[in-house]
């Protein structure tokens, strides 16, 4: 039930953002509750998935990148965490990719998270999991890479570090280490590509996503046999809340493992 939920809210946002002309997606419209500027293609893809839920008469709760928090009913759970669009810029460049990223918890912390859908667009991809029942994309069952050495992996990275260089400077080591670097624009789609096995990590070292970036791709990972971990190395858990701003690092143990080494020599 709670994955054909979360599918149709992504379906149901296809089908908004259809309707509108691709050069009104940057139209600005305000500074959203996540912080970041919501454009036109933002609000129509919140907006209709805000309209489907009072629609069916869902009860609980929605945390989403634009509009904040929002109950429906009297219930604090489930909580549904959205980004309506994850990688807008893409979206708004007339660049690929770009994802809807739509979770369900039933209670107040990242870890009560037990179902994730990211839509890739404009494939229509989609990646999905429900707790202790495997992460698939479409039909496939998917797991993490089981790539342990960094000359072999390709490896994900976030750079726009708002000023915070010692966050690149952290990363540099990686560039001669590595295999082959990659920044795709979108979080959770570059997590859902370490579930797949696709990029064999990622890591964001800027402590600036939020919530609504990694709910759906941390129990997608999770089910994929992965870990996603803060830059310490612990366990990533955080209050479902749009105040929080995440770093983490995400792939098979090891290489994990291998990476925040590496990096922690430069600390
Ligand atoms: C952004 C993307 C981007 C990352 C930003 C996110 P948005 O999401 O995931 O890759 O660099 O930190 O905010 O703004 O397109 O939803
Ligand atoms: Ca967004």
């Amino acid at each position: 039930m709670s994955l054909k939920l979360l599918e149709e809210i992504c379906k149901i946002e296809i089908d908004a953002i259809s309707k509108i002309p691709e050069k009104e997606y940057s139209k600005f419209i305000k500074i959203g509750a996540g912080g970041d500027k919501t454009k036109f293609i933002d609000l129509v893809a919140e907006e209709a998935t805000i309209s489907y839920l009072e629609k069916i008469g869902y009860e609980g709760r929605i945390i989403s990148e634009e509009i904040g928090e929002k109950r429906f009913g009297n219930k604090d759970y489930p909580i549904i965490i959205l980004d309506p669009i994850d990688g807008t810029t893409n979206a708004i460049r007339g660049m690929i990719p770009y994802s809807i990223s739509v979770a369900i918890s039933n209670g107040p912390m990242l870890s009560d998270v037990y179902a994730g859908v990211v839509l890739e667009i404009p494939s229509n991809r989609i990646f999905k999991a429900e707790k202790n029942k495997g992460a698939y994309l479409n039909d496939r069952r998917i797991y993490v890479s089981n790539t342990t050495s960094l000359k072999n992996a390709i490896i994900g990275v976030d750079m726009k570090v708002r000023g915070k260089r010692y966050c690149i400077r952290e990363l540099l080591p990686l560039i001669f280490l590595v295999k082959q670097i990659r920044i795709l624009g979108s979080a959770s789609l570059e997590l859902c590509y370490v579930a797949s096995g696709s990029l064999d990590l990622y890591i964001d070292n800027r402590g600036l996503l939020r919530i609504t970036d990694i709910a759906a791709p941390y129990i997608i990972i999770k089910e994929a046999g992965g870990k996603i971990l803060k830059i310490d190395g612990s366990e990533l858990d955080c209050p479902i809340s749009l105040k929080e701003r995440i770093s983490l690092i995400a792939g098979n143990s090891e290489i994990c493992k291998e990476v925040l080494l590496k990096i922690r020599r430069n600390f």
